[in-house]
């Protein structure tokens, strides 16, 4: 898990998950949501109000996982990886309480 100021221009939210990965072993246990509670308050700490998050936009699981915790898409982007175009998404919570409160 990873955490902290914006890396998107483009993005009007001022804080940004940068990753969060589990181990299948141990997911679907609650740690997920745990982790992203842990970084919207570490981001509210850091004086963010709200954040925003990148996912490949095929990982529907990973998506379907941020929509259930109260976020919205908000744009998507693509880029070239050894000649393999890869699409992104963009989902941000306009407030972390909403995170906090999912
Ligand atoms: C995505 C990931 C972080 C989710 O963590 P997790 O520990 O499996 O999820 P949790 O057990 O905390 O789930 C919390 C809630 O979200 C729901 N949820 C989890 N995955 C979901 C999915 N794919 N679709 C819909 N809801 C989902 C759970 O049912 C649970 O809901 P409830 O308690 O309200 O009933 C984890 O599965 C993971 O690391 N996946 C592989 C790496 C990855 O894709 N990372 C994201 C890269 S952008």
């Amino acid at each position: 898990m990873a955490f902290g100021a914006q890396r998107s221009p483009n993005l009007a939210f001022t804080g940004e998950i940068h990753a969060i990965y589990l181990l299948s072993r141990v997911q679907k246990r609650g740690l997920g949501r745990t982790l992203m509670h842990v970084a919207a308050h570490g981001l509210r700490d850091g004086g963010h109000r709200n954040a925003s998050l990148w996912a490949m936009t095929e990982n529907t699981s990973a998506l379907d996982f941020y929509l259930h915790l109260g976020a919205r898409p908000v744009g998507t982007t693509s880029f070239e990886l050894d000649g393999v175009t890869v699409a992104e998404t963009a989902l941000a919570w306009d407030n972390l309480a909403t995170l906090l409160s999912s």
